[in-house]
């Protein structure tokens, strides 16, 4: 497999961590791609490399009927438990186990950028109906505050900005409709960042005694801030038209 294939699917090595680490979605980002593409509640949608569930719940949540695609395994399993009020299916962005014109839309959370993108738009583009759409959402740093600066330097995201730097979809399968960006914060801890950066692809791929040390200095840059803080998040959405 190679670097970027073993990296893209490092994450279901830990999947009950990344469940119990990684954040949801704000409810303010899914609505306004709702809104972007006249998702009406009730409407079939299809969440993509869905992993855990992160973001399906957030669609169950908004109304939708929501359709779960995941190729590992046990992430899948950690999907089942935590959401059962959608289906989830084994499949990938490449190859996704629905009919042509099957649903009003895709969402990818934290997703796309592991895709084969030259085969998964066009596959996205299939089970997707005319007249619907792709949602890409990114939660991001926020660079702002100090203790994420810190963290972005050793983790080695500075200054990546999904705005700027994705490489997003395009013709002929999708056109870009509108993008936002949404700004909230949550309650953490020394411990909790430690959690979340050790179910970070780049964690999970070195060397054990590299990951044990690196967190050792997160844990360690994060106490600087106190036993607890409030960490502001930035969630980055995208939204496409499908080409018809
Ligand atoms: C960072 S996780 C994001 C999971 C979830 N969407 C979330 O927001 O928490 C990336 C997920 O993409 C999945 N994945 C990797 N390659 C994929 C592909 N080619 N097609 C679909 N999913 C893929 C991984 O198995 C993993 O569950």
């Amino acid at each position: 497999m190679s670097d970027r294939a073993s990296r893209s699917r490092s994450f279901e090595t830990v999947a009950a961590d990344y469940e119990r680490h990684r954040p949801e979605y704000p409810e303010e980002g899914l609505l306004w791609a709702a809104e972007r593409l006249g998702l009406e509640p009730g409407v079939r949608v299809l969440d993509v490399g869905a992993g855990t569930g992160k973001l399906t719940r957030g669609l169950v949540a908004a109304g939708f009927d929501v359709v779960a695609v995941e190729p590992g395994g046990p992430m899948l399993a950690e999907l089942r438990k935590a959401v059962p009020d959608a289906e989830g299916l084994d499949g990938s962005a490449e190859s996704v186990p629905l009919p042509d014109a099957s649903v009003g839309a895709a969402f990818a959370g934290q997703a796309y950028h592991w895709f084969d993108r030259g085969r998964a738009l066009p596959e996205l583009h299939r089970v997707i109906r005319p007249g619907g759409g792709l949602v890409l959402l990114w939660n991001w740093w926020d660079e702002r505050d100090p203790l994420q600066a810190e963290l972005a330097e050793l983790v080695g995201f500075a200054g990546h900005d999904p705005f700027r730097n994705e490489e997003l979809p395009g013709e002929p399968w999708f056109r870009e409709v509108g993008r936002t960006m949404v700004e909230t914060s949550q309650e953490s801890s020394p411990a909790a960042l430690v959690g979340y950066l050790s179910t970070a692809s780049a964690f999970l791929v070195a060397e054990p005694d590299e990951r044990e040390e690196r967190l050792r200095v997160v844990h360690e840059i994060a106490a600087r801030y106190g036993e607890r803080f409030s960490l502001p998040r930035l969630t980055y959405v995208f939204a496409f038209a499908r080409v018809s």
